[in-house]
This record gives structure tokens, sequence and C-alpha cells, in this order.
């Protein structure tokens, strides 16, 4: 690849690129990634990355370690990272658990991993990462600071595809101690498979946002915003407007009543 082929993928926050030594020729016509609409081929670490050993056929709902709910941050941590409760583990570079102030007031959930995700361990870290970035700064918020972001699930589904319900449904739990651990003031979800894993709810996104809807965490409800992902963004750029929106609705919630 020469260097400004390189350069222009690293603007448009697809790198770093891999390319395996001995991977084979692109197919003609080989499909386009749900999440940057470019070619597979040309986002880093594609789903065929030889990083682990795949999971035995019995492993679904087996592999997964019992007393996720009585666990602190740092054994939350390393249970995911070692999770094998369903089939994503077997393509994964490695889990994502999360990331970001462990007392933040502000909790923003995406879907999963993508393929930069995938190779740095770290959620929202590609070009939605960015994007996701420039909506906290304009509501004065940073990441790592007063904010944690986590996905539905923590390992990259293949081909950045959207998570099947099974797979939600083995990471919950871990979510679900993420989410008791921090007991958040707010939290924000990011495109509708957030919307279905926190809240069960299978509509569409726009009949979910615009309203505070409701988590409840022990004794406690949490208020919580939908919102559209940062991905969905890039490529419908005139719903912005209505992200936009929802960030100023999110940013008044956490003011109290009557602020904007
Ligand atoms: N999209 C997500 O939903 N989560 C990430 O971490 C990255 C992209």
């Amino acid at each position: 690849m020469n260097p400004s082929r390189l350069t222009i993928l690293a603007e448009m926050g697809l790198s770093p690129v891999w390319v395996r030594r001995d991977a084979p020729p692109v197919a003609p016509g080989s499909g386009k990634t749900a999440k940057t609409g470019l070619p597979a081929s040309a986002v880093a670490a594609p789903e065929d990355h030889p990083a682990v050993a795949p999971a035995p056929a019995e492993m679904p709902g087996s592999a997964r370690p019992s007393g996720i709910a009585g666990m602190g941050w740092e054994e939350l941590r390393q249970a995911i990272l070692a999770c094998r409760a369903c089939g994503l583990c077997a393509r994964r570079r490695q889990a994502v658990p999360g990331v970001g102030d462990e007392n933040a007031a502000w909790l923003f959930i995406g879907e999963g991993p993508g393929a930069e995700e995938d190779a740095r361990g770290e959620p929202f870290v590609g070009q939605a990462g960015r994007l996701l970035d420039a909506m906290l700064a304009a509501i004065g918020l940073k990441r790592g600071e007063d904010v944690y972001i986590a996905n539905a699930v923590k390992c990259r589904p293949p081909g950045n595809r959207t998570p099947e319900n099974a797979e939600m449904a083995a990471c919950l739990p871990y979510l679900e101690r993420q989410i008791a651990l921090l007991r958040p003031r707010l939290i924000v979800l990011l495109g509708r498979a957030a919307v279905n894993a926190v809240l069960g709810e299978e509509r569409s996104l726009a009949s979910m946002r615009g309203r505070t809807l409701a988590y409840h965490c022990g004794d406690r409800e949490i208020p919580v915003l939908a919102t559209y992902h940062p991905a969905y963004l890039l490529r419908n750029l005139p719903d912005k407007a209505k992200a936009w929106e929802d960030l100023c609705r999110a940013r008044a919630l956490m003011r109290g009543p009557g602020q904007r």
C-alpha cells in the first residue's frame, strides 16, 4: 500500500490498516462493512484475523463465569476478557470491556466493537468514535472525565454486523454489572441495538428518542435517552440535527429542571 492511500485512510479514521502477509486477493464484488460502507478489505483487522482458537461447540451459555452480579471493576474486566459465552469470542482479537471514569455520571452505550476497537481494546476509537468524541465535546464532555463508554456486546461481530439478540443476551450480565457499579445519573443509548439490549425494546430508534425512558437498577430508576448511533450519523448527515436535539435534552436533564 502506498503512503498516500495510508494517509487518506488515516484521515478517514480507518487506520491502522493491517495487511495479512498470507491474505488472499479480495474477490470482486465482496461485501461492504455495515458501519463504514467501505469494502471490508479496506477496514483494519477484518474478521478473519487469526487471533484465537475457535470456541468449543457446546460453548454458548456455558463458559461465562458465575457471580458477575457481585464482581468489582477489575474482576469484571478480567471476566469479560476471558468470556466465551457466545460465538463472538471465536473471531475476536480481544474483548472490549469499556472505558472511562468509574464514577461517571454519564454512561454512553453503543452496539459492539468494530475493527479498530477489536484491535485496540477500547470502545469507539474508530471513525464513529471520533464523531462520538465530537458529540461529547459539543455538550462540554470528554471521554474519561465523568463519562463511561460501554457496548451492548463486548466482542466484535464479524463484518461489523448488528449483534444478534442471543449475543446481546449472553453479554447482558456484564453490561448490567457495569451499570450497577457505575450507578450513572444518565444513560445515553446509541442506536437501536443498545436500546434493544438495555430496555428489551425492538422498536425503531425514531420511536424511542425524544422522551425520557427508565432503566431499573436495584432500588433506583436511572433516566435513559436514546439517540442515533454515530456510525449511522456518518451515513445520514441530516439526522445529526436530531442527535443534537437529543444531546441538548441530555444536558438539560443533567443540569436539572428548567435548564437548557
Ligand atoms: N460502534 C459501537 O457501537 N461501538 C464501538 O465501540 C465502536 C463502534
